[in-house]
């Protein structure tokens, strides 16, 4: 038997303790696996005093993370506190420098300091795994990384984030409100620290450009990604789209195009009869589409302790073994080109709040026809002369651009009551 890898764990919330618990309860499976016992020597979190369900008397207890990195009784460090800047980057950062590798579940840290990072590992001896950062429990970076290496990939795209696709999925199912079903979602451990990363798209945003960046060989452009949350989401769209025959589920997108990468984070209607369209609840779904493999679909826990565990338990033991990649899977990131998002070409669905009075239908045509946008389905709903009506448009494959052209001169109608809610149709 190999040496003893001797772990530091800073962060024992839903992930952290988890982690804790798995290392513990699968340390004799992990041995056999790896030749080497896995032990916990050293944790790190704000608060000494709380009860983690966790037996912490045989670890040292660091109240700054950061001194982790210089305990000589530490090999390898884990960060699971989260965020881009302080304590995790601190850690990360000094653990590197002293040589020490280092498992994360952060993919504000990996989206956004990429380019530091890249720089701290260039001049350390350490290197960095982050399996559970994108996608929880579900390997999609091993599976781009090393299953996929073989191929180009012209684009990796779905649902990334577990908190919005339960919310999403609970209101659909049930008819609940938005802020109900979000509470449910951070009591299960699904949502982060703060929430509104995962309601307005930067969680998916994050997780973007990661997948990018190992899709496309490039450092990690989260500001080059477009995003837009779920918050607008009425239970009227969901039972438009239903109608329709969509669901809504907010997708992140990274394509190869001509002109450059193309990424985006937004809600999108999805055919019901495609598998996209039945990832329910917490679970997330990513395709990689690769020119010799084509499409190939991960389905699985995107969020929650206990998933996410065992995502970044399998990179403990490839570190373990001595097994780890370059950062985004090639010697080489190259700095993403991106592409022009008024260029991208696609299908719309327009829900309009307007005034039920003679010729606004005909305004609205002048506009699409104006803006040479072709319509596939006019749906309204009621009949209230003088008062506002839903009116809920499809449109053929039409540029973006064309698109906000058409939002903005339907909002400025007289007629209109609030500005056109608009979401793209995805086909898969
Ligand atoms: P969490 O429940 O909020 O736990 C964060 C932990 O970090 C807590 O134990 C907290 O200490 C500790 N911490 C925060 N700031 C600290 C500081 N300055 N010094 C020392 N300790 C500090 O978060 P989580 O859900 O476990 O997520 C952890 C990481 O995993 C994040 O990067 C997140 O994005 C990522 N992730 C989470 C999931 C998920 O489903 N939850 C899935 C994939 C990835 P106290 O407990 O004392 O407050
Ligand atoms: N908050 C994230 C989510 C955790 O809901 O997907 C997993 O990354």
């Amino acid at each position: 038997m190999d040496k003893t890898l001797r772990v530091g764990i800073a962060g024992l919330g839903h992930v952290g303790a988890d982690v804790f618990r798995l290392l513990h309860e699968h340390a004799d499976l992990l041995s056999d696996r790896t030749h080497r016992r896995i032990v916990v020597t050293a944790v790190s979190a704000r608060d000494k005093t709380k009860d983690r369900g966790i037996d912490l008397s045989s670890v040292t207890w660091h109240d700054d993370p950061a001194a982790m990195a210089g305990d000589d009784n530490v090999d390898l460090i884990v960060e699971l506190m989260g965020g881009a800047e302080g304590a995790a980057f601190d850690l990360v950062k000094k653990a590197l420098e002293a040589g020490k590798s280092v498992v994360t579940a952060n993919k504000a840290l990996v989206a956004l300091r990429a380019p530091d990072l890249l720089s701290i590992l260039e001049n350390g001896k350490g290197a960095i795994a982050y399996e559970a950062a994108v996608a929880g429990g579900v390997p999609v970076i091993k599976g781009l990384r090393e299953g996929l290496t073989g191929n180009e990939v012209r684009a990796v795209y779905g649902i990334l984030n577990g908190t919005c696709n339960y919310i999403l999925s609970e209101m659909t199912a049930t008819g609940r409100d938005f802020e109900d079903v979000l509470k449910e979602a951070q009591a299960k451990g699904y949502a982060e620290a703060d929430p509104s990363f995962d309601v307005d798209g930067i969680d998916t945003g994050h997780k973007t450009a990661i997948l990018a960046g190992i899709a496309f060989g490039c450092v990690p452009d989260f500001k080059s990604v477009s995003i837009e949350g779920i918050r607008g989401i009425t239970p009227l769209d969901i039972q438009f789209a239903d109608e329709l025959g969509f669901r809504i589920k907010l997708l992140g997108i990274a394509r190869q195009t001509e002109d450059g990468i193309a990424q985006s984070v937004e809600p999108c209607l999805v055919p019901k009869n495609t598998p996209v369209a039945n990832v329910e609840g917490p679970l997330n779904a990513v395709y990689v589409d690769g020119d010799y493999v084509e499409k190939v679909l991960f389905v699985g826990a995107g969020a929650g302790g206990r998933p996410t565990a065992s995502a970044v338990v399998a990179d403990i033991v490839d570190m373990a073994c001595d097994q780890y990649l370059p950062l985004m899977g090639t010697y080489k990131p190259a700095k993403l080109k991106p592409a022009d998002m008024g260029a991208r070409i696609g299908s719309y669905y327009l829900r309009l709040n307007v005034l039920d009075k003679p010729g606004v239908i005909a305004d609205v045509s002048a506009i699409l026809r104006d803006n040479r946008v072709s319509l596939e389905t006019v749906l309204q709903r009621g009949r209230d002369p003088g008062q506002p009506v839903q009116v809920i448009l499809t449109t053929h494959e039409s540029t973006e651009n064309a698109i906000k052209a058409v939002t903005q001169q339907i909002a400025a109608l007289d007629a209109a009551v609030e500005p056109p809610h608009v979401m793209r149709i995805e086909g898969f």
